[in-house]
Parts: structure tokens; sequence; C-alpha cells
């Protein structure tokens, strides 16, 4: 039960309004005749508040001990129905609890399903999506053919009735000390954890031609040899499933996120979609009803680089700030092994097969939500100076609702810190099937993007924790510009610049280094501005991207209304809002449009606004002519907009805090969007 609750502890920066666990509650003499009887335990709110209610419970009734030998535990994000204890997971398939699940993702036919099951008699207590599969399972078993129907069969049965997105575990008296999971869409990974040597470093799947009055398994081994069929629907046979070489100290993780498990095991084995895993008498095995074009016949247990200490806070209040200040080593990170200063190159071994049909293609798609997609409004504009190719930015829910037309020779980028955007992710499916060539920018080794897309760049920022993404957007940042240098590297006439922007990359923590300098400076400008209903951000060229980032921070952590402006556009509506109450940020950085900047900030000051200016330290002009500055340090000009966010992610924290807000998990949130 402690290793569920700290499991949950550890996502609980995803995002989520309630959270429960479903356990082993009989009171025999073994696990075995304990896990007939499951009890549920499911709290509004905090992780905290479900731990005291645990506690509560164990003083009410003392015969109850909780010796869970398996366990599954949810903290929920609400979709389907207010966030309240009875729509928090697990859901149940009745009163006895005979089966008992947790759900992420969105099941769209589940009106049909609930339709269904209603008018065969089953009674719905919550408003959710997920309810119907707890019902669903425990139809499929009360009208089993045969009685020897195993765990995973019986879910595989259910998840070919749902349509949607789902990452799935079962739970069920039937079947005491089994659990079974499958994913579609939504991440599912598997932790193992053996102080012994395993049999095997790979997972052989079994497939099965399947109807289900005849089914056939093949036994599927990494090497493609030692095929082996069987009859119906057996046990599982210890030859297909994963076990220790002393198979009794085996401990298996179901998680959708590798920071839960990360503290017990760093060994995992991401299930790919319509996978069913069950485990069984200790023993894992995988299986699925068809095989993909291009499907391997085993899953590899991968080991981590993650360590739980970067999932820890250390000596800061929020992950967030935590994020913040580590961004001088996670740009470092970003590019280690991969820039050279001394001579100017850059390698991406992700993009290396593939980076010559890039350099021929006729237009780039860069595709994200969220903070991931102000990353490539960021880097758009050097993209198009060093590609010379047209580069299109785009939010992926709008990208698909528009049905866009996406072309054989496209290359389409999907930008995503977590690489499990639901969004991004079907954006992806669309460039995917009319054949463009597919792109991953992502943080997380193993994600769906990473591993659907053809080739791609992980940026190596680390783990982030904060639902406000900081240092992801840095080094996503970083990993675009990386590829614009890569796309022009044997092109003369652009060396000078390449070389210009290269030496920037190598002074670029240093400066990091001098912006977070001047927290103390920034948390002052906090106290005079926390109580203020709006902010506005104004900037343009390389800075737009800023101002909107600036603006997304502002309203994520602090729910103040806050809104990015492109200077640009200052007399077609915005000047509109400034009257000498309004708070007001600009950015005048010196580049190309510093003269066009300086005129906006005058038509602010005409309206007398009293803007707050993100300037070049060495500006003197601008620094004379404005009320308050924030001077930063000067770098090449399409590297500067990393310097100019910081002071925002700053601003935002600080603003947060003094307005009593949790930082890391603001109200309606969540850090990985798994539901379009
Ligand atoms: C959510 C998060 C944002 C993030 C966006 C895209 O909305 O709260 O911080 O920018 O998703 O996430 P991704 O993982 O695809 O970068």
């Amino acid at each position: 039960l402690e290793i569920l609750l700290k499991g949950l502890r550890r996502l609980e920066y995803r995002g989520y309004d309630s959270a429960g666990v479903g356990i082993d509650a009989g009171n025999g003499k073994d696990w075995e005749s304990n896990a007939k009887t499951i009890q549920l335990i499911k709290q509004r709110g905090k992780v905290k508040v479900l731990d005291e209610e645990i506690n509560k419970q164990q003083d009410m009734d003392m015969d109850v001990e909780f010796d869970v030998h398996l366990g599954i535990a949810h903290t929920r994000w609400a979709t389907h129905g207010e966030p309240s204890p009875l729509n928090s997971h697990p859901h149940r398939s009745d009163k006895n609890n005979e089966f008992i699940i947790i759900h992420n993702g969105i099941v769209t036919n589940y009106k049909d399903l609930r339709k269904f099951l209603e008018s065969k008699g089953y009674e719905f207590e919550s408003e959710t999506d997920t309810e119907t599969i707890a019902k669903l399972v425990k139809y499929m078993y009360d009208n089993r053919e045969s009685d020897d129907i195993n765990f995973a069969t019986l879910v595989e049965r259910v998840t070919q009735q749902l349509e949607g997105a789902f990452a799935l575990v079962f739970k069920s008296v039937h079947y005491p000390g089994e659990a079974v999971g499958t994913r579609r869409g939504s991440p599912l990974l598997i932790g193992v954890r053996s102080d012994h040597k395993l049999s095997t470093d790979h997972i052989p799947v079994l497939y099965r031609s399947c109807s289900y009055n005849f089914c056939l398994y093949f036994f599927n081994f990494p090497a493609g040899k030692d095929k082996k069929s069987c009859n119906a629907l057996p046990r599982m046979d210890q030859d297909t499933c994963l076990f220790p070489v002393d198979e009794k100290a085996v401990e298996y993780y179901f998680a959708s996120d590798a920071s839960a498990v990360i503290e017990h095991t760093n060994r995992v084995i991401f299930l790919e979609d319509d996978d069913v895993a069950a485990v069984m008498d200790g023993r894992l095995s995988i299986h699925r009803i068809k095989r993909r074009a291009g499907d391997y016949s085993a899953r590899a247990i991968q080991t981590l680089q993650m360590e739980l200490q970067q999932i820890m806070k250390g000596n800061y209040s929020s992950f967030m700030q935590k994020e913040i200040f580590e961004q001088p080593e996670s740009v470092v990170n970003t590019m280690r092994g991969r820039v050279n200063f001394d001579n100017n190159t850059v390698t991406l071994g992700g993009l290396k097969d593939h980076i010559k049909e890039i350099q021929r293609c006729r237009r780039l798609i860069l595709i994200a939500c969220g903070t991931s997609y102000h990353a490539g409004v960021a880097t758009r504009q050097v993209l198009e100076e060093l590609t010379e190719l047209p580069v299109m930015v785009e939010l992926a829910s709008d990208f698909l609702d528009r049905n866009t037309p996406v072309f054989r020779d496209d290359v389409c980028f999907f930008i995503s810190q977590s690489g499990e955007t639901a969004d991004s992710l079907m954006a992806l499916r669309y460039c995917k099937e009319r054949g463009a060539l597919t792109v991953g920018v992502t943080n997380t080794v193993g994600s769906s993007i990473s591993r659907e897309t053809d080739c791609g760049v992980h940026i190596n920022a680390g783990p982030e924790v904060g639902v406000a993404s900081t240092k992801a957007y840095t080094s996503q940042f970083v990993a675009l510009i990386m590829f614009a240098l890569l796309m022009c590297d044997d092109r003369i006439s652009v060396q000078p610049r390449r070389r210009e922007i290269i030496q920037g990359l190598r002074v670029l923590p240093d400066l990091i280094k001098e912006v977070l300098s001047l927290d103390d400076e920034i948390q002052k400008l906090a106290t005079e501005l926390y109580q203020q209903k709006s902010v506005l951000i104004m900037g343009r060229g390389y800075h737009y991207a800023t101002c909107l980032e600036g603006a997304l921070k502002i309203k994520e952590i602090t729910y103040m209304h806050s809104e990015g402006i492109l200077a640009g556009e200052l007399k077609h509506g915005p000047l509109a809002l400034v009257d000498k109450l309004m708070p007001v940020i600009m950015i005048i950085m010196r580049d190309h449009t510093y003269i066009k900047c300086q005129n906006a900030l005058q038509q602010v000051v005409a309206r007398q606004g009293r803007p707050i200016v993100i300037c070049d330290k060495d500006d003197y002009e601008t620094i004379k002519n404005s009320s308050r500055t924030i001077k930063v340090p000067h770098c090449v000009d399409c590297l500067q907009g990393i310097l100019s966010v910081i002071p925002l992610q700053l601003l935002s924290f600080h603003l947060a805090v003094l307005r009593g807000y949790d930082v890391d998990c603001p109200r309606n949130l969540a850090k990985s969007v798994t539901v379009e």
C-alpha cells in the first residue's frame, strides 16, 4: 500500500483532482484468500487526503491489516463527471468489487456501451466513461463460454469493444494475485525489479490469430526461432514469460509514467498499442491479437537513465523553481556530444539516416501544443533563415480541425516534452498516413511520439515535473536551433552566421546564470504586481514567442489574466487596453526590430502606460527612456529569446507564491494531456 501511495505522490506533478486505491482486503491467513476480497478507498483532492482516509479506516477496523499482494491506484484528472469519490478510480463492476479497473484516456463509445449494459440490468454509480469498462468485463466474465478463460483473454475481449484512447489495469477477485494491463493511445509501462538475474532481457510477444471459438497462440522468440504453437486458450506457458532465475524474487510495477517506479527499478518495458500484459504466478507475459507491419516479436527491457534524485525537489520550494534554476545545466545536456564548439559542427545521431531526405523536402511543419508550440514559434525565423524552406508552426488541435493538406515531401516535426500529448500524437498519425516524414522532438525516451516518429531528437533536459514547463522550453529551443544549424552545414555562404550562432550556444549557459541572478530583483517586482488582475506582455520578432510563453506561464500558475501581444499588432486593437493602471511588460532587444519596438514603447508611454521593459543591459537608450527595466545580457539575436523568457518564468513563479497558489499543481491543468 505504501508503494502504491508513494507511486501516486511521484505522479502528483501530472495534475489531478482525486485519487484512489483498490487492494486485497480479506482477513485470511494467506494472500490468496485475502485477494478474494477487494477494498476500494477513494477521495477527492490530494493523495495526502487519501492517505489520511486509509489511516482512519485502519484505525477503525483493527482487523484490517491491508497486507497487499497486488493493488492498483490512480490519480484522476476529471474529463467525464466532476471530481468526487464516486467518479474517482478504481471503478468497479458491482457492489462486491468483483472486477476493478483504473483507466487513463477517454472511451468515446461509452454511451452506447452503457446503454447496452443498462439494458442487461447493470446499474451505474458514476458519470464516467471508465465505469462502462468495469461493467463490461464482468459482463464478459458472466457470459464466458468456458470456465477456464484466463484473465488476459477476458481483457482482450473487452478492449475489442472499446473505441478511443486508454491505458488500463484490471484486478479481480476471480483471479487473485493477477493483474492485466493494456493500452491503446495512452502510455503504459511495466517496471521489472529483481535482485536476481532475469532469464532474458526481452519478453517475447504471443500473437494470436483469433476468433473466440478457435484460438491459436504463436510464440515468437526474439531471434524468430523456436516458433511453436499450441491449442486454444492455454495457461501461459513458462517459455513465453519473463521470469528470473529465482522466480520468487521478481516484482512488477505497471505505471503510466516512469517516475512512479524509478525508486524501485530503472528497468522497464514500454508496451505498444494493443499489447495485453498479464502478471500471473509471478510471471509476466505479453500477447496481442494482431501483428502489425514492422512489429517486433519481443519487447525489450530497457534501462532508464532517470535518477530518483532528478524527480526530487532538493532545496527548492517547488519543482518549477528547481527546473528554472536547472537551465544552465539542462541546455548543456541538450548540446552534449552534439555541438562541437572548436570546429563549429553539429551532429544529431537521431537524424543521421534521414537528414539528406529532410534537406530535400518542400516544407517544414512544426506541430505541438502549449509551451512546446511556443518553442516552434520561437525558432521559426532562424529555421526559415538557415533552411530557406517555408516553415509552418501549428497548434496540433487546430491543424487536425482544419484537415490541413500534408504531402509526401513535407517534413513534420512533433515537439512535445512528454511525448504523450494526445493532440500531437493524433496529428503525428495523420501526417504519417499522408506519407510525410515525421520527426519527434521530445524529452521522454520511450514515449509514444518518440517511438512513432521516423526519427528524432531527444532534448535530454531531464525529467520535468512542474506542470508549467520551463527547462523543456529552453531545451526544445536549443534542439531546434541545432537542427537548423545541421540543415545548412555544407552551405558556404551561411558559415559566418553558423559560427556566430554556435559560439552563442557556447556562452549560453553562463548568460542564463547571469539572468538567474536577477531573481531577487524580479521577486521584488512581483510584490508590486501580485494583486493586479491582468498583465500584458508585448514584443515582436524573435521575442513574440517569449510574450506568448510568458503570458502562458502567468495564466497557468497565477490565474491572473495575461496576454502575449505582437507589438506589430498593437495599434490594431490591444492599444485600447493601455492606460496608467494596466501593467505592461515590453521586450525590447537590439536586433532588427529594435526601432519598431522603440516606436511601440513610445505609443504605450503616450497613453500614460508605464511599461516594465526587458532589455539589453547595455542599451542605455531604452534604459533612459523607461521607468523600469529588467536588464539581461546580450547574445546572438536568434538565441536571445532564451534569455528574455527566463525573467518571465521567474516572475510567474514569484507571483504564484505571493498569491498563495500551489506552483507545481495549478488548478484544472495536467502536465501530460493524454486526452483530445
Ligand atoms: C499541457 C501542459 C503544458 C504543455 C502542454 C504540451 O498543457 O500543462 O505545460 O506545454 O501540455 O505538452 P507536451 O508534453 O506535448 O510538451
